[in-house]
């Protein structure tokens, strides 16, 4: 296992995190996993056992039951506590109260208070907006993400699904009060799904934040259990729920050139597309689900899998999509400050790919 820092933090953790979105099965939850205690402590033992030292879990995942059995299967397994890196998440609706869900103040120290109970926790060492809050001022999350640090019940902060500009506003906020900022971005990264790279992947480089890839298969999709002429059995998840939406005549395309690869390597799809979002820049740790130890194996393996320079380069060209403006204008401008242009009065400085 590979540890990498956190952010521009003095952390380490592995590039390999646990997400516990499969514990419990409370409400629609259910759809993404109903693991409870005995097998969420035989997942849990199994990733540290291999290296892991980095959880990510959510207040919302199963309304509340995926923080419960972690902490519980963290005592019942009798796991130090330092050693373990521990993520939750803010933001989303835990009940029907119209102060049940957001950003504010009330809802971060309130729902942090929760956390921690369900945790059997002092602390969590990275609390994460889960999203934005279209009406809660940045100002006052932000005020209140540092008096939570300021109190000791949090280490470091992190944000999840927002827009590059709002992840600029929300730390020049903090900057300038001098107060906490992001040092980590959770967001939607699979080799079906490489939107993050127009904005937030230049962001992250530049602000030296962490990335943490979330749903790198694609809810399964990209395990390799699905083809176009092959759709597996029983109560796999992407079966009854699209989520994340995956175009599927594209990502079928992706999937020919894993099988490929896989092949080559006698190892799973899962694993090649797993190797690809570890291989790409700005990618501090990528949180993996799994439903059971023989998943969770198979995705840890990905660490060990070094696919060739060649083999990246089919992978980009099956994956890539037609760039976005700006973007497609700035790779086309900056062509003639990074050498790849010379210049000739009759011809233009062009983009040295479309895609
Ligand atoms: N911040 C956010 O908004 C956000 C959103 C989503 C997820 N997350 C985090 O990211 C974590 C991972 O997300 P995810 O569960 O969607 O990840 P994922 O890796 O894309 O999908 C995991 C699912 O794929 C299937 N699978 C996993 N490994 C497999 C393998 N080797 N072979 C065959 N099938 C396999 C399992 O479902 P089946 O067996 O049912 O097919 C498993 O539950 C979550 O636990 C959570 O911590 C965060």
């Amino acid at each position: 296992m590979k540890y990498n820092p956190l952010g521009n933090t003095g952390v380490l953790v592995s590039e390999i995190c646990l997400g516990t979105m499969t514990f419990g099965g409370n409400g629609y939850w259910k759809a993404m996993g109903e693991l409870q205690q005995n097998a969420v402590n035989d997942i849990l033992k199994t990733a540290v056992d291999n290296g892991v030292n980095f959880i990510d879990t959510a207040n919302v995942y199963s309304f509340g039951e995926s923080e419960r059995l972690l902490g519980q299967s963290m005592k019942s397994l009798g796991l130090t506590r330092s050693e373990l890196i521990i993520a939750t998440k803010v933001r989303g609706r835990m009940g029907e109260g119209k102060n049940q869900v957001g950003l504010g103040r009330l809802q971060i120290m309130q729902q942090l208070e929760d956390s921690l109970k369900r945790l059997q926790m002092d602390h969590v060492d990275l609390y994460q907006i889960h999203g934005f809050d279209p009406i809660t001022p940045l100002e006052e999350t932000m005020r209140g993400l540092e008096d939570v640090v300021r109190s000791g019940k949090v280490r470091y902060i992190g944000c999840s699904n927002l827009a590059a500009w709002q992840v600029m506003k929300a730390n020049g906020i903090a900057e300038k009060n001098g107060w906490t900022k992001f040092v980590s971005t959770q967001n939607y990264y699979s080799i079906a799904g490489r939107d993050l790279e127009n904005e937030l992947v230049p962001m992250v480089q530049d602000q030296q934040m962490g990335i943490l890839p979330w749903s790198p298969l694609a809810g399964g999709f990209l395990s390799g259990k699905y083809t176009r002429n092959n759709q597996p059995e029983g109560d796999s998840r992407r079966l009854n729920f699209d989520f994340p939406p995956v175009n599927q005549e594209r990502a079928y395309d992706i999937i020919d050139v894993m099988e490929t690869i896989a092949e080559a390597h006698g190892v799973s799809v899962a694993r090649i597309a797993l190797a690809w979002v570890l291989a790409k820049p700005g990618v501090t740790s990528m949180i993996i689900g799994a439903k059971n130890t023989d998943q969770l194996m198979d995705n840890i393996k990905a660490v060990d899998l070094s696919l060739t320079m060649e083999q990246l380069e089919q992978l980009d060209e099956v994956s890539a999509t037609t760039k976005p403006y700006p973007q497609w204008m700035i790779q086309r401008q900056s062509s003639d400050r990074l050498g790849t242009y010379n210049f000739s009065p009759n011809q233009p400085a062009a983009a040295t790919t479309s895609k």
